[in-house]
């Protein structure tokens, strides 16, 4: 069982605001003191670049920040090379299109569905605008969920690559991947997951999956912003190219040409994220005392309680009332969610509203716009109970507006 006092105090801005209702973790999760305190280290006795100073600070700055690679490696088990950083997801995935825009041709094809995130679904249109490969998306069943007999009804021999989320950020469902990773791989495709929602709730085991590409980002973990993950497992390394150029991930160099060094650093150019790399450790160790299984069970917990009390309110329309992380997504009758937020924010209770990156999966719930509540370790009832205070008094406020009874 969750104590969410005693969590709390692991995260400063409770400290700072401590009316919070902090229920946008979807979006952004908030961050650890001990995230905080390793960036300040960072900047307080170490502060060099990696790999580059042939000095003691030089040394320690490599050895923490490829220390957080071995400790993501361990987490999400893979091996210490197959770990790229990145700046997040959106560049992860990026990486892995662009390497697809330069072997795709005309008549293959990509698997993606209409429940992506934008970052999962516009590199994709890029490439296969620039290839002239076709993009078949996976018919969402009508609660919205990928299954895996709609998604062999568009997997072929021309399938290149599968290109699916994990768990959606707009309706929360997990997609069944492990079948559907084992069917990509009969026909010889490439299957990269986005697990940017997954990985804040659910155990990644890259082995397990035996998925080629996966990508999430640390600020959805309670890290820093800036910091991401790709994996690419061993057999994807030779044949990836590169994402961005320049230094650190080159042996050689002359006017001609360049050799590369092996992955993961042939993926890494430039200086990176060195004190969010650093930090992004903190968050891991973090996960790793507090199991997924009580995540899972507090978010779950708070999501049955908001959803009893929303089922009395006739305003409120629910999308995905059964969902794997708790998220709530849902409208108020007449009230667009933008109109609905104001009123919400002035309470201090802060979620999204809006099309969450993610316009396709909001057309096909018949809607522009749509609220999303998400919970995370945090949370408590009394967060549930001014949601649904917010809810009522908005209700109230519109309808009192168009001059309607109460
Ligand atoms: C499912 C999903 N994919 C990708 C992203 C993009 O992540 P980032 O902005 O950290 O790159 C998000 C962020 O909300 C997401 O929810």
């Amino acid at each position: 069982m969750i104590c969410v006092r005693k969590i709390r105090e692991a995260f400063p801005i409770y400290k700072n605001h401590p009316q919070l209702v902090y229920l946008d973790s979807a979006a952004s999760a908030l961050k650890l003191n001990k995230v905080k305190e390793s960036i300040n280290y960072y900047y307080d006795n170490l502060n060099t670049n990696v790999y580059r100073g042939d000095y003691d600070l030089g040394y320690q700055t490599t050895t923490l920040f490829e220390a957080t690679r071995e400790e993501v490696a361990q987490f999400i088990n893979a091996d210490k090379q197959e770990i790229v950083f990145t700046k997040g997801t959106t560049e992860g995935i990026n990486l892995v299109a662009n390497h697809f825009s330069s072997i795709l041709k005309e008549g293959d094809e990509i698997i993606i569905s209409e429940l992506e995130h934008h970052t999962n679904f516009i590199p994709w249109q890029i490439v296969a605008k620039k290839t002239k490969a076709t993009i078949k998306y996976v018919k969402l069943t009508k609660e919205g969920r990928i299954t895996v007999a709609n998604f062999l009804a568009v997997l072929s021999d021309k399938t290149k690559i599968v290109a699916l989320n994990y768990v959606s950020n707009v309706m929360g469902y997990l997609t069944p991947l492990r079948e559907i990773i084992m069917l990509a791989h009969e026909k010889k495709a490439r299957v990269l997951i986005d697990a940017a929602q997954a990985a804040p709730h659910f155990k990644l085991d890259v082995k397990a999956l035996k998925v080629d590409y996966l990508a999430f980002s640390s600020h959805k973990m309670f890290g820093p912003t800036g910091v991401g993950i790709l994996y690419l497992n061993e057999q994807t390394h030779q044949e990836t190219i590169p994402f961005e150029y320049g230094g650190e991930m080159v042996l050689k160099v002359d006017k001609e040409s360049a050799i590369f060094k092996d992955a993961p650093y042939k993926f890494e150019a430039g200086t990176p994220p060195i004190e969010g790399v650093i930090a992004f450790k903190e968050a891991i160790k973090f996960f790793n005392k507090i199991d997924y299984s009580s995540i899972r069970e507090h978010t779950k917990m708070l999501h049955e309680y908001t959803l009893k009390k929303l089922k009395e309110l006739k305003e409120v329309k629910v999308y995905n009332p059964h969902n794997e992380i708790g998220l709530i997504t849902f409208n108020i009758d007449g009230v667009h969610p933008h109109d609905a937020m104001t009123i919400f924010a002035k309470n201090k209770v802060y979620l999204r509203a809006g099309q969450h990156c993610a316009e396709p999966i909001t057309k096909f719930l018949g809607e522009m716009a749509t609220l999303r509540a998400s919970f995370h370790i945090y949370n408590d009832f009394n967060d549930c109970d001014k949601l649904v205070a917010s809810i009522k008094e908005t209700i109230a406020f519109f309808k009192q507006f168009r001059g309607e009874k109460k």
